[in-house]
């Protein structure tokens, strides 16, 4: 039993034969409707709980579509439907209860220590389906999107432009990891978490921080932002998004990436703020695929977390 929290807790071997896994159940797969379970069914009789703390589209649908093509089955828990998150139980006695009732389960939540708090006591696999801290289950699926299309991330260029937010706190593991160089570009107020980038530095990982978008996409095969205001942001919005505003991902700054280079948007987007529409719905764009290989990355997630 494992459980898939940060992307830096996995070695380079298991977060590769989880990439390659994803490839081969995929294409394996075909066009089979979307509920129509693998011939194989590994999850056959087992249960997904999944807590939301917070909004969600993609990861909701993905992971309820990802349990039923491994032939399981899913429940969903939001925050204000059960006894959680209103002091009326502990994180300890609900993880103590779910562990009897499922086989594995996901959260997504405000805390990152939630999920520590969480894995603390319960028995079956626990998977982060965001928190504060990071997104990794999206950070693989955007590997995996990226590797369709470009081949090996090893030794490539991804910029990241904008928020120095969760999803890239979790793209600095992964860079560490996968070994590519990432190029950060933020206002200096609003850089990735500093344990992360000084454990990224003590693994020699490729990754430069900077506040200048020109220099990050130059020669980037991939430039990715997201929202510059996230779920769980609490300082001031109008302050934060006026000193991203020369973080914008346009045509402008793309014309400075290679031109066969791609652009990444986990979702949900605000368009004209980090990214124009044009761009979004551009040729160069690939977030739909993003949003579709949630489900095949997720798939070899949880079969991971059974091994
Ligand atoms: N990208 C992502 O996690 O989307 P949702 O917030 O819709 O789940
Ligand atoms: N950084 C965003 C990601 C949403 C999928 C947030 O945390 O709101």
């Amino acid at each position: 039993m494992k459980n898939f929290i940060n992307i830096s807790d996995l070695s380079r071997d298991e977060l590769r034969s989880i990439i390659d896994k994803a490839k081969k159940r995929k294409s394996e797969r075909g066009k089979k409707p979307h509920s129509q379970p693998d011939e194989d069914q590994p999850l056959n009789g087992k249960t997904m709980i999944m807590i939301f703390e917070k909004t969600s589209t993609r990861t909701r649908i993905s992971f309820d579509l990802a349990v039923k093509q491994l032939g399981g089955s899913s429940i969903i828990l939001n925050q204000d439907e059960f006894h959680y998150g209103k002091g009326d139980e502990t994180i300890k006695d609900t993880a103590k209860v779910l562990s009897q009732y499922a086989d594995i389960l996901m959260i997504r939540t405000d805390l990152h220590k939630n999920v520590d708090e969480f894995k603390k006591y319960l028995e079956i696999p626990i998977i982060n389906g965001l928190t504060d801290k990071g997104h990794p289950c999206q950070v693989m699926s955007d590997i995996l999107t990226f590797e369709e299309l470009k081949g090996e991330i090893k030794g490539k260029t991804i910029a990241w432009i904008g928020d120095g937010n969760n999803v890239a706190n979790s793209f600095i593991e992964a860079a560490t990891s996968f070994e590519f160089k990432l190029n950060i570009a933020c206002p200096k107020k609003y850089q990735p978490d500093k344990k992360i980038i000084n454990f990224a530095k003590k693994n020699k990982c490729k990754l430069l921080i900077t506040d200048n978008p020109l220099k990050a996409v130059e020669g980037a095969d991939c430039i990715m932002t997201d929202k510059w205001i996230s779920m769980s942001d609490k300082g001031n919005k109008n302050t934060k998004k006026k000193a991203l505003r020369k973080f914008q991902v346009n045509k402008k700054l793309m014309s400075y990436a290679k031109p066969d280079s791609i652009f990444m948007h986990c979702l949900p987007a605000s368009r004209d703020e980090e990214v124009t529409s044009d761009i979004m719905d551009g040729k160069q764009s690939v977030v739909w695929l993003q949003a579709f290989n949630r489900i095949h990355a997720q798939k070899s997630i949880i079969e991971w977390c059974f091994k």
